[in-house]
């Protein structure tokens, strides 16, 4: 779905667009889950993403049209609740947000549409809310900043859709920057970049189609028992606000306070703040050996210790392993399924990706889609508006 077609969808309900904007999903290199424990981060927005067409409207009532479903919803801007259609709870999510805040969003037309995978991972529910945040925002003027775009598009996931997902694919859409990857500390929210396009090499997801139902419920699963981990230890008179400051010493200091389950999952989140800062210094000395080490260990992590891997993906990691031209790959996002995130060598993506697919097929008799993510800005107006 390009910028020509969500245009013309627009012109053929609502006239002339005034603003057009594209917002992408993301991938994560490394640092997952640790988002919402205060952690660090390495994601990078991507392209695959959402285009918009936006313009006030005279009508009373503001329209968001999303184009790939061929579906619509209507609604008053000042007086609106959950939509039956899930699809559009991220968008009302975001004006629910403004209104929180305080704005007065005058009625609108939008038709949206994109070609990010559902499902995969890939945050096309964040690309949703961040480019019609920004695109609200700049329809009407609103001056907000882009970091409060990105919180109240956070905002509009946890509190309107229900999901309690933490900050980072919010942050990757909006502030990614073209061939960087973005190393966020999800405390301070200080940020940096780290160059991500390598010569020879290119990030590849497989797509394992598995889309697990206990995605939403384990994920509060995981929130809670960090969250007890450092009610324990704060209990035995630690002074930390989350697990970003707790070390292995402290935890093996309490194990006997801690449940195993417990234990193992604050075990996973100090380990993987650890691999976040390991990969990235890898980046930064352009030692790739090392930063595909860091992704099978992430890999090794989440199966064991945070347990959020299923048999699909971890299949689709360990048929990398002895296959030189891969460096490293792993689960990528959330978990129980989605993407695998792979670093492979150029020249031999085809021959990997043709045999991966054929022994997954014969494996789970799936098929398996194969992406080559390219790193991209994060969400913006585009110029050529005609
Ligand atoms: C989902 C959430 C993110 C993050 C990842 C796991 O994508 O939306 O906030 O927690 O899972 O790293």
């Amino acid at each position: 779905m390009d910028q020509k077609t969500i245009k013309e969808a627009f012109q053929s309900r609502y006239g002339d667009p005034k603003l057009v904007v594209r917002s992408p999903g993301r991938v994560n290199l490394i640092g997952e889950h640790t988002d919402y424990n205060l952690g660090f981060v390495l994601p990078a927005a991507v392209d695959k993403e959402i285009i918009f067409a936006l313009a006030p409207s005279a009508d009373d009532q503001a329209q968001l049209h999303a184009v790939d479903l061929n579906d619509q919803i209507g609604f008053d801007p000042q007086n609106f609740s959950k939509s039956e259609k899930n699809w559009a709870n991220y968008g009302l999510g975001v004006v629910d947000q403004l209104r929180q805040r305080g704005y007065t969003i005058p009625p609108f037309n939008c038709a949206f549409g994109g070609n990010i995978p559902q499902g995969a991972g890939m945050s096309s529910s964040a690309a949703l809310e961040c480019g019609l945040a920004l695109g609200i925002n700049e329809l009407f003027d609103l001056g907000i900043d882009k970091i409060e775009l990105v919180k109240l598009a956070q905002k509009a996931e946890n509190e309107f859709v229900g999901m309690n997902c933490g900050i980072m694919d919010q942050f990757a859409s909006v502030f990614g920057k073209a061939r960087q990857a973005l190393k966020l500390d999800c405390r301070s929210l200080e940020y940096q970049y780290y160059p991500a396009e390598i010569a020879g090499y290119k990030i590849v997801l497989f797509n394992s189609g598995v889309k697990h139902s206990l995605v939403d419920s384990e994920y509060n699963v995981r929130r809670s028992q960090c969250e007890e981990g450092v009610a324990i230890l704060q209990q035995q008179g630690e002074e930390i606000e989350s697990l970003r400051d707790v070390t292995l010493a402290m935890l093996n200091k309490y194990q006997d306070k801690l449940s195993p389950i417990v234990y193992q999952r604050c075990a996973y989140i100090v380990r993987e703040n650890q691999r976040v800062e390991d990969a990235c210094q890898a980046l930064a000395n352009q030692d790739l050996a090392t930063f595909g080490q860091k992704l099978y260990e992430s890999q090794q992590g989440m199966q064991q210790e945070y347990e959020i891997t299923v048999p699909e993906t971890e299949f689709l990691v360990d048929q990398t392993r002895n296959e030189p031209a891969v460096l490293g790959g792993r689960q990528m996002g959330g978990g129980f399924g989605g993407c695998t995130i792979n670093l492979i060598e150029e020249s031999a993506i085809d021959r990997t990706a043709n045999q991966l697919a054929q022994t997954y097929k014969e494996s789970f008799s799936l098929d398996l889609e194969v992406y080559i993510a390219d790193i991209v800005n994060g969400t913006e107006t585009m110029d050529n508006v005609r």
